[in-house]
């Protein structure tokens, strides 16, 4: 059967080789914070600068980090597949998929390079750090604007859509992503449950490793090439 319409989720794995840090590894982002101080509503009501500080930092980080094989090998099956659609849904804040040149990368967690206003809602870029200071430049109020991240207890960004795309979808593919926060790690058991052929490339087994029909272990700057080509050449057969 041909494959035309491939969905594609990724996580923090596919970035650690452009020197961001993953969160559950070893010396992951949450190894060194507490979750609910920094990714929670309440830890943001409990300390609004903290939290902002704690986004301008990984937003600095961001600041130089290039896109790795991995990610360009994407945007390459992104610009080249010619049978279907290739979604792309990152759990990813940071920007290296675009850089990389794919074009339409759905944010589910957000974007650190944008704001919003937690009044208003009005979203756009944030080309500095935030500060409780900052106006809002659509509603005037102050203090209010907050990083465009989704934080736990908050609902991840455009589910519709997501859902309508893996609907769609005859494989799903999982990249460098534990598989620990829902709902994207629910991904594998919708794919599984409409029969589709689903695939993980990852350092390690995930949590969810039992539900892939295949996998690829191994860093994701060599395995995501790797397969992006088998793919290419195989014109997607399955
Ligand atoms: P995790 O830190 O939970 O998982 C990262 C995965 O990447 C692990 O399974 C690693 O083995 C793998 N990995 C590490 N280096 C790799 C490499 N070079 N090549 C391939 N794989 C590698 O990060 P996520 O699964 O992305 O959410 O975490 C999901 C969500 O949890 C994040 O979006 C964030 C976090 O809390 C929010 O903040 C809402």
């Amino acid at each position: 059967m041909q494959t035309r319409n491939i969905f594609i989720l990724t996580g923090s794995g596919i970035s650690a080789e452009s020197g961001l840090s993953t969160f559950r590894d070893k010396d992951g982002l949450w190894a060194k914070y507490n979750i609910a101080d920094v990714a929670s509503i309440e830890g943001y009501q409990r300390d609004p600068r903290g939290v902002l500080d704690f986004y301008n930092v990984r937003r600095a980080n961001l600041v130089g980090a290039r896109p790795n094989a991995a990610h360009l090998a994407l945007a390459e099956l992104g610009a080249r597949w010619r049978h279907g659609v290739v979604t792309l849904v990152t759990q990813n804040i940071d920007n290296l998929h675009e850089l990389a040149g794919f074009r339409n990368v759905i944010h589910m967690h957000g974007e650190l390079n944008k704001m919003r206003c937690g009044d208003c809602g009005d979203v756009r870029l944030a080309d500095d750090d935030l500060t409780l200071e900052l106006v809002c430049c659509a509603c005037g109020n102050i203090g209010g604007l907050r990083p465009h991240v989704v934080w736990f207890g908050e609902i991840p960004l455009e589910m519709d859509t997501i859902y309508e795309a893996l609907a769609r979808a005859d494989m799903f593919v999982s990249i460098g992503t534990s598989g620990a926060v829902y709902p994207a790690a629910g991904f594998v058991q919708a794919a599984q449950e409409a029969g589709i052929k689903t695939v993980e490339i990852n350092l390690e087994p995930s949590e969810n490793a039992d539900m892939f029909d295949i996998a690829h272990y191994g860093k994701a700057s060599e395995a995501v090439p790797a397969w992006v080509g088998e793919i290419l050449r195989g014109a997607g057969a399955v």
